[in-house]
């Protein structure tokens, strides 16, 4: 899977949440305030499972279709419609894949622990969270991956092979390899992990549900956005690029 373009409703919602995300950024900074962008709508009585396909073909995508340490986020909406999550295979600085076990994560908000399911694939690495920060609801591009060995701004002495999720908004760290808990606040909440399922004999991917907190803003991930169409069964995987990408 290439630098496609997106089919434009996605691009349009894209657009309009990279530029709302950009505005929220500069008010949220001076304010401390950031409205999330879901606003209430109809929902879900239960996950649906979905395949993974490549936006441009439609086709499934495959463990190679997913590059280590992309300079693009990969992005798809789960379980609702608009909501986005990252696809990340991660590696080590040198781009060999990390392989990432299961392993419970705090909520420090709560004090409750989940159970991260770790990263599916043939090396393990392949893993997937919520892409709205859990502190004031930014979006990608302002919340993005860096790879390893790349600076996170504000944190300099911040290091790791696998990298980190930061939100630029208000300097919130998340560790991909660890369930996406909390490194850096103001967030206390890690980001909801995406559940994967891999099938090694076609080496394609299913999303089937989600763990740990609620996606930012929502009382229920399965509320509080748009429902697939009825009979939809897979999901598409864009490219976004991220900033300074
Ligand atoms: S919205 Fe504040 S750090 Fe992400």
């Amino acid at each position: 899977m290439d630098d496609e373009p997106i089919d434009q409703g996605k691009r349009n919602f894209l657009k309009a949440m990279i530029v709302v995300s950009a505005g929220a950024a500069v008010v949220g900074v001076a304010n401390g305030v950031i409205r999330n962008l879901i606003t209430p709508a109809a929902g879900l009585t239960s996950f649906p499972t979905l395949t993974l396909v490549d936006e441009a073909t439609g086709a499934p995508i495959h463990t190679s279709d997913i590059k280590v340490n992309s300079t693009k986020a990969y992005i798809f909406y789960y379980p609702l419609d608009n909501d986005p999550n990252f696809l990340l295979r991660l590696g080590d600085t040198s781009n060999n894949d990390v392989r990432v076990t299961p392993q419970n994560v705090s909520i420090p908000a709560t004090g409750a622990v989940f159970r991260s399911p770790g990263g599916v694939g043939p090396y393990g690495s392949v893993v997937s969270f919520s892409a709205i920060c859990q502190h004031l609801g930014c979006i990608p591009p302002i919340i993005h991956y860096y790879s390893g060995g790349s600076a996170i701004p504000g944190h300099p002495s911040l290091s790791s092979p696998t990298g980190f999720i930061h939100c630029n908004c208000h300097g919130s760290t998340y560790d991909p390899a660890q369930g996406a808990a909390v490194v850096t606040g103001p967030t206390v909440k890690p980001l909801p992990n995406v559940v994967l399922d891999f099938d090694p004999i076609t080496d394609t991917y299913k999303v089937r549900s989600m763990l740990g907190p609620t996606i930012y803003g929502k009382p229920s991930d399965l509320e509080g956005g748009t429902p697939f169409p009825s009979g939809t069964t897979t999901t598409k995987v864009s490219q976004v690029s991220v900033a300074g990408a």
